[in-house]
């Protein structure tokens, strides 16, 4: 049995959408252990509660980036954390964060990768006037939505689509691509080539 621990900021949908699957066992030998936000505020953390699951808020106003990634790391430890899933996570780590856990960090980024990083992925795309977006869960490794990839998903723009609806279909995709990346993860049955993640294929 894993133990995850999710780092969210605000909404919290890809935490919920994480957590329905945990619970229904579509992610498979895995418990949520421990969710943390950095602002108190942040709906995701009533969802954890309504849940029953162990909800932490570690302000991060006022503090220097590598005080309250301590505060974070700790915690994590604290609960025992196998893999930490950002789910809408609006800080960067610090180098020394994610050393602490060597590739056993993942995020969710909602763009191609690595087309539109950074804030507002969403309506970047579709200003650019692409006709196909999507979202796209990665390692996280020192350099903002940059590591190994491990799934993407695309989808059409369509002519009659805004920045909302647009996010909104992307947001759905994004529910779906974040319990395949874990599963993966969790079995551990890939290898990473250079920046490539392939599938490890046994040779007999
Ligand atoms: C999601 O769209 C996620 O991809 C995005 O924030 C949203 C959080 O929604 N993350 C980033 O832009 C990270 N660079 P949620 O709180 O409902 O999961």
């Amino acid at each position: 049995m894993k133990n995850i621990g999710i780092l969210l900021s605000g909404r919290g949908s890809n935490f919920e959408a994480i957590a329905n699957n945990v619970g229904s066992g579509r992610i498979r030998d895995a418990r949520i252990a421990v969710v943390i936000s950095n602002t108190k505020d942040a709906a995701g953390i009533e969802i954890a509660r309504r849940l029953g699951l162990k909800a932490v808020v570690i302000p991060s106003k006022g503090k220097e980036r590598e005080e309250h990634d301590r505060e974070v790391v700790s915690a994590l430890q604290e609960h025992q954390v196998d893999l930490v899933c950002l789910a809408g996570y609006m800080r960067l780590l610090s180098p020394w964060f994610v050393q602490q856990f060597p590739r056993r960090i993942l995020n969710i980024h909602p763009s191609l990768l690595p087309a539109f990083p950074g804030l507002g992925a969403q309506e970047q795309a579709f200003a650019y006037g692409v006709k196909v977006a999507g979202c796209t869960v990665h390692f996280v490794d020192e350099e903002l939505d940059h590591g190994p990839i491990i799934v993407q998903q695309a989808i059409e723009v369509l002519d009659d689509d805004d920045e909302h609806t647009l996010a909104d279909r992307i947001l759905q995709r994004e529910h779906i691509a974040y319990t395949e990346a874990i599963n993966i993860v969790l079995q551990g049955k890939y290898k990473i080539v250079g920046r490539r993640l392939v599938t490890k294929i046994t040779v007999r």
